[in-house]
């Protein structure tokens, strides 16, 4: 899931290995290296983490991986072929000349592999990525016995010719023995992006892989190859025209992509999210009092048409789009549904220009999401991304875009972006309600006055945490954990347990609590621990009652209830073994304080458990296959 390639005058490998390390977070399960040097590629691969690697080349003796100025380097998440050291990338070509790593599916290969294993073309793994390998070699003698002469060209040639006959979604590099000097990449549907050094230039899967080398980057487009050597970026399009990327500058600062001090990069994201919410918010309202946007493309009488409103998203985006339902039913009263991007994507949802779909995405490459957004497309609906990375696909094919500016997160379990996401989506909520006279300016203003206000009520909620930590030492034996909550509270609930299952492993689950009595309120036994987000007693004091009368039903049944009440909510405390309190919100807004705390549960529990915090087994950060 991690890309990284470097030409130019300094040994290659240590970039390459540094390269992946900052891609680490986006989760893997192998790892490997080509290097090409003096007339040979070599190569490295292992199964698990990036240290398993880095000791089989520690031992390696006799050869010139370690001073090769050419090298690519991958860290892969398994989708065709178990993650073996055998299956691990690079591929090599049946001759040994070519190494190719791989991001995406190769949805015709096992037709490609037929015909590779026709022509006698022996696999060495069970990944679609060796098809790749063997098609360039086979494309390179092709051109070579036709003629052609030897260089970077010869091999940026053969990669169109390869990329010409794949289908799906992929991002390739590859190197070849004869040509020492360059790396050859193509990219459809898969992230890239080239680093502009002196002398020297970087292609990575994103920015943070060589941002401490260059801040000069180029996004790729759709369908593109780009070969680079030391001396420059040459980009064309699949069929051989030449073609340009975006330039832009990479202005974050290196330190965001560091753990500061913390244990885990989630920790350190967690403590991010006032900052990150503040910064989202920033520079919003503008002096008429409208809500300002990012990048829109759309007039304000095509926002004034929309009469249905879907949102698609994915894992944790997806319960900021559940709670991103509540709000804008509730301020613009348009309909609002809210549907897993992998569920809407082979349905025949019920779109037209008048639809605004809105997709939430961290990464703006997770492929269900992108695929769902361009099946809104064909259908004419209106496309609004909410994403917290800059110039990534989902918002690049979008009509409009709101930025999340929470920063880069590197933690594969999302937090100060799902907040972010919260946030982005009450000012979409606001600003539709507003262009269509359904809120004047001035109720705008005094939600976003509260929204303004979470910041400094977050910090103090930050700092109230001990008791959770000491909860979490406690349930880390537990065998399953429950959450319930109603209204915003249910999809907090359903966060909480996702967040509880990504890092430690444990059986949990969200209910709404209304629906407890239907079903899983026989999943209760003695001591179950059954997390419950009580709703403000202030806005909707029925539902909060509700709530807590769904608390009595599980205490009466033997459950362990951990209760996260509105501070002065005394009458909560009587049917709460653990009373987790946090600062008053209202209503609409409460998930932004009471998912904080669960957040902070399954952390600590991992922590706990002795797991991998910030890279959960099996997790990828974005998802970039279906
Ligand atoms: C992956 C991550 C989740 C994330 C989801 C959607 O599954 O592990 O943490 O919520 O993708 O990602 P996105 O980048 O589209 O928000």
């Amino acid at each position: 899931c991690g890309i990284v390639g470097y030409v130019g005058g300094r040994p290659a490998l240590s970039i390459v290995l540094d390269g992946l390390r900052r891609l680490e977070y986006r989760g893997y399960d192998s790892a490997g290296v080509a290097i090409v040097d003096d007339g040979t590629v070599l190569t490295e691969k292992k199964a698990g983490k990036l240290a398993n690697l880095e000791k089989a080349l520690a031992e390696r003796n006799g050869d010139n991986i370690a001073s090769g100025t050419t090298a690519i380097g991958h860290t892969r998440w398994a989708t065709h072929g178990g993650p073996t050291d055998r299956n691990a990338h690079p591929h090599l070509s049946a001759d040994g000349r070519v190494a190719v790593i791989h991001n995406g599916i190769i949805e015709n290969f096992s037709r490609l592999r037929a015909e590779l294993e026709a022509t006698g073309v022996e696999f060495a793994s069970d990944t679609d990525t060796e098809c790749a390998a063997h098609l360039l070699a086979a494309e390179m003698r092709t051109l070579r016995e036709a003629g052609a002469a030897a260089g970077p060209q010869l091999l940026a040639d053969a990669m169109r010719r390869t990329v010409r006959r794949l289908e799906g979604a992929f991002t390739l590099l590859a190197v070849d023995v004869d040509v020492p000097d360059a790396v050859v990449a193509a990219r459809r549907n898969s992230p890239l992006v080239v680093g502009r050094g002196v002398g020297e230039n970087f292609l990575a899967s994103d920015v943070s892989a060589f941002i401490e080398h260059t801040r000069e980057a180029i996004e790729l487009g759709q369908d593109q190859v780009v070969l680079i050597t030391p001396a420059g970026i040459e980009i064309t399009g699949f069929d051989g025209e030449p073609a340009e990327g975006k330039e832009f500058h990479i202005d974050w600062d290196a330190k965001a992509a560091e753990k500061g001090g913390y244990d885990y990069f989630m920790l350190k994201e967690i403590a991010d999210q006032p900052d990150a919410i503040a910064e989202t918010l920033l520079g919003r309202l503008s002096d008429r009092g409208e809500i300002i946007l990012d990048e829109v493309r759309l007039t304000d009488q095509d926002l004034r048409d929309v009469d249905k409103v879907f949102i698609v998203a994915c894992g944790t985006s997806y319960h900021a789009g559940m709670v991103a339902k509540y709000a804008i039913e509730h301020w613009t009263r348009i309909p609002c549904e809210v549907e897993l991007a992998s569920e809407f994507r082979y349905r025949d949802p019920i779109l037209d220009r008048s639809t605004l779909v809105i997709t939430i995405s961290q990464s703006g490459e997770t492929m269900d999401t992108l695929m769902a957004l361009r099946h809104a497309k064909e259908q004419k609906a209106r496309v609004l991304a909410i994403c917290n990375t800059n110039g990534s696909t989902i918002p690049r094919e979008s009509d409009a875009v709101l930025y999340t500016h929470g920063g880069p997160e590197i933690a594969v379990a999302s937090t100060k972006a799902f907040l972010t996401q919260l946030v982005a989506c009450y000012l979409i909520g606001l600003h539709l309600a507003q262009i269509r006279g359904v809120m004047y300016a001035d109720e705008v203003a005094a939600v976003v006055e509260k929204l303004q206000s979470t910041p400094d009520s977050l910090r103090t909620l930050l700092g109230q945490m001990e008791d959770v930590r000491a909860l979490a030492r406690d349930l880390k034996t537990a065998s399953t954990v429950l959450f319930i909550g109603r209204h915003v509270g249910y999809p907090v609930a359903l966060e909480g347990a996702l967040k509880l299952k990504e890092l430690a492993y444990m059986h949990a689950e969200g209910f709404a609590a209304g629906e407890l009595k239907h079903g899983p309120i026989s999943l209760i036994d003695e001591g179950t621990p059954v997390v419950c987000v009580v709703p403000s007693p202030a806005g909707r004091g029925v539902m909060r009652d509700k709530v807590v009368s769904n608390i009595q039903e599980v205490r009466a049944r033997g459950a362990r209830t951990i209760v996260i009440a509105e501070e002065g909510d005394e009458g909560v405390r009587a049917y709460a073994d653990h009373l987790i309190p946090v600062p008053s919100t209202p209503t609409l807004l409460a998930p932004l304080m009471t998912t904080v705390p669960l957040q902070i549960l399954a952390c600590e529990i991992a922590a706990a458990r002795g797991l991998d915090v910030d890279q959960p087994r099996n997790l990828a950060k974005s998802v970039t296959v279906e």
